[in-house]
């Protein structure tokens, strides 16, 4: 029988740059979107795809990030005693159980793929999946539980799957079609970061991966790729290369770049609205401002 799917890896050893200077501080996982790290939202959408193994692959400086997995034992008798239930729930829910959560250092900022093989003897001979946190998909049903289904379908490599425009193909690793088979699309390996003009398709990857371990093994090499980076996107194109198959996998929902101010943004006011507590003030306000901003022109 296949092996399921149990253990995830979080690369979040980034210097988070472009959010200087609140990263001077803040890992970037941990700033909040509404009122929930980045991070967790990640976590929610690992644990409903069946998750059980939490991989971090930190840096220095992400020491807040561990913090936030603690228990907070003070924290809940204080609301205990003032009978606060709702919020006790909330922070109940982020609790993790001892030993479901590992950390691993990356030393160096050498990529991607390099973050994901620092985790290599945490996952040993099993599929395993990657969770880029700065990519926040909203979706009916998450992400990551949608790839776990195509995966019983498709056994493999499968990586998150999206269509952007010419101009943006740049900024993303992007998929060689061999056949299109709408949600489901096989390939011919794929490109990190392309040059204008270069793409071989439109379709882009976004960070959440279900691979084999034979990718691994290929990130063993550390051959550098784009950016003088080890890119996970060349080891699942070598693992291709050795006779495995890799997917992409047009998901449904709304992907948010929270890797860049804007999206991050974007996504605040979306999930703000998806908010019942926070619809309709902030509904008035937008509404406002953009009748004012009409006004004026
Ligand atoms: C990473 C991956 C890239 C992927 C992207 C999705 O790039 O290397 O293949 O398309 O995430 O968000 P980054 O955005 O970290 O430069």
């Amino acid at each position: 029988m296949r092996k399921k799917i149990t253990k995830a890896i979080f690369p979040v050893a980034g210097m988070g740059t472009r959010f200087l200077p609140a990263t001077k501080s803040v890992p970037k996982e941990i700033m909040t979107l509404v009122d929930r790290p980045l991070v967790q939202y990640a976590i929610d959408e690992a644990r409903e795809a069946g998750i059980k193994d939490f991989i971090f692959v930190t840096s220095r400086g992400t020491g807040a990030l561990e913090d936030y997995f603690d228990l907070a034992p003070q924290l809940e008798q204080e609301l205990r005693k003032k009978g606060k239930e709702d919020l006790l729930k909330i922070l109940k829910s982020t609790n993790m159980d001892s030993g479901q959560i590992a950390y691993v250092r990356q030393h160096k900022p050498l990529g991607l793929g390099h973050a994901v093989w620092c985790a290599r003897h945490l996952i040993g001979n099993e599929p395993f999946a990657v969770m880029l946190p700065d990519d926040v998909i909203a979706a009916e049903k998450p992400c990551l539980a949608q790839m776990v289904e195509a995966y019983a379908e498709n056994p493999g490599n499968i990586v998150a799957a999206m269509e952007v425009p010419d101009e943006k193909t740049s900024s993303y690793g992007m998929l060689d079609i061999k056949e299109d088979m709408g949600r489901i699309v096989s390939t011919k390996g794929m490109v990190e970061k392309p040059k204008m003009g270069e793409a071989p398709s439109n379709l882009a990857v976004i960070g959440r991966y279900i691979l084999t371990p034979t990718v691994l093994k290929m990130l063993n090499k550390k051959r550098p790729g784009a950016g003088g980076e080890i890119q996970l996107t060349d080891a699942i194109s070598d693992a291709r290369e050795a006779g495995e198959e890799v997917y992409g996998y047009r998901f449904e929902g709304h992907r948010f770049d929270c890797g860049s101010k804007s999206g991050f943004l974007q996504a605040t006011v979306s999930f703000a609205l998806a908010r019942e507590d926070l619809r309709d003030d902030l509904w008035a306000y937008l509404n406002d401002i953009i009748y004012a901003e009409k006004a004026a022109q």
